[in-house]
């Protein structure tokens, strides 16, 4: 008798819990929003920064289109105005350190948003791309974030979508720089450039009117040679560059491969797309085999892919060149005519230097989408 009472209460108990949250629910007016962002492959590399958050040098990539994330915010109207609160979800899962991670940031940017003394936010981010790839995906989660932010921002304060395009770009660069170049489809430029007179440190513009139809259909099949995470971080990697003895001369030379890389891009001049490219790729791991402390991101099966690359080439006239990100995984960068011809090869001579074989086709993408 007194256990089914007892159970009864907590019957009791769990309905009212029930009641109240979903009368809550409803007295809190829940509004959703959501973005899908790609990640991008910068041809130009940023590599150091200078406070806040701004590059040294300018950079230059493209936005991909599978390697994508995906993020939903809901937030509704809170009591305490005066701290952030937000909690974070990453397919499904609360992530604490990010969410953290997250909170500090959305705290130093408070003033500049009203949404943050308004709203609890509750973010749940997923990547499309397959999980453990060796991946970096700072760049579309930043974005995406970054997106829905000023999307809840334009409820409260009028602006246009150009500007709510410009402000994800600086914001989505507090969490990673890359991640600024994100917020438009096609190539896009972050850092001054005399050609564009609109260029800035603070957010990247989109160049794709400006680009050859040549460089319109990009590949680029990113080979997994390690999918573990890397031994440095890039915001170690970064950091270095504050005192390393070629800071200057890598600076120099991002501003004239940017210049240069516009103009290839406009003229449609492939050859020197590929020369750009590579010697990017290669300032960018020697820039960390010279710091100090020195240290290696490459795998010597990089270095075999690398050796092919240029190898094959040479031999069949194809248009082709490797980049690579802060990591051992190389890029092959391509245009859709050749395609075939570059699967052929990929298959039987680069992907036994891969782990498991693994490797992710994409290409040159639209930019973020709102869902
Ligand atoms: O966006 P971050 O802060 O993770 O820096 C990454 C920089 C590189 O990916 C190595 C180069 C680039 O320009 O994307």
């Amino acid at each position: 008798m007194t256990i089914s009472k007892n159970k009864d209460y907590l019957l009791s108990l769990n309905t009212k819990t029930w009641l109240n949250n979903m009368f809550k629910k409803k007295k809190r007016n829940i509004k959703t929003v959501k973005w899908q962002s790609p990640s991008n492959i910068a041809i130009v590399k940023y590599w150091g920064k200078v406070p806040v958050q701004l590059p040294m040098n300018p950079s230059v990539s493209f936005s991909l289109t599978n390697a994508r994330t995906e993020t939903e915010i809901q937030y509704w109207e809170k009591e305490n105005k005066d701290t952030v609160s937000a909690e974070f979800y990453f397919e499904g899962k609360r992530k604490h350190e990010f969410e953290k991670r997250i909170i500090q940031l959305f705290t130093e940017i408070q003033p500049a948003f009203e949404l943050f003394d308004k709203y609890h936010l509750r973010i749940d981010s997923k990547n499309t791309f397959p999980h453990s790839a060796g991946i970096a995906s700072s760049a579309s989660a930043m974005c995406a974030l970054a997106l829905c932010l000023l999307s809840i921002e334009q409820e409260l304060e009028a602006f246009d979508e150009e500007d709510l395009k410009r402000r994800a770009s600086a914001l989505a660069r507090y969490g990673s720089g890359s991640a600024s170049r994100s917020v438009y489809g096609g190539f896009n430029l972050w850092g001054e450039c005399m050609f564009f007179p609109d260029s800035s440190k603070e957010y990247a513009i989109p160049i794709t009117n400006h680009i050859h139809e040549d460089f319109k259909d990009l590949q680029d099949t990113i080979l997994i040679v390690r999918s573990e995470e890397k031994s440095v971080s890039s915001t170690a990697g970064h950091k270095l560059m504050n005192d390393h003895a070629y800071k200057v001369a890598r600076v120099n030379q991002a501003k004239t491969n940017t210049e240069n890389l516009i103009n290839a891009l406009q003229s449609g001049d492939f050859d020197t797309f590929i020369q750009i490219s590579e010697e990017e790729a290669m300032s960018l791991h020697a820039m960390m085999m010279t710091s100090k402390p020195s240290y290696l991101l490459m795998k010597p099966e990089s270095l075999e892919i690398i050796e092919k690359v240029k190898k094959f080439r040479n031999e069949t006239g194809t248009p082709i060149c490797f980049t690579l990100d802060a990591g051992p995984n190389i890029h092959l960068i391509y245009p859709k005519k050749v395609k075939e011809k570059v699967m052929k090869f990929v298959k039987s001579e680069l992907l036994q230097h891969c782990e498991n074989e693994n490797y992710i086709d994409d290409h040159i993408g639209e930019g973020p989408v709102k869902i």
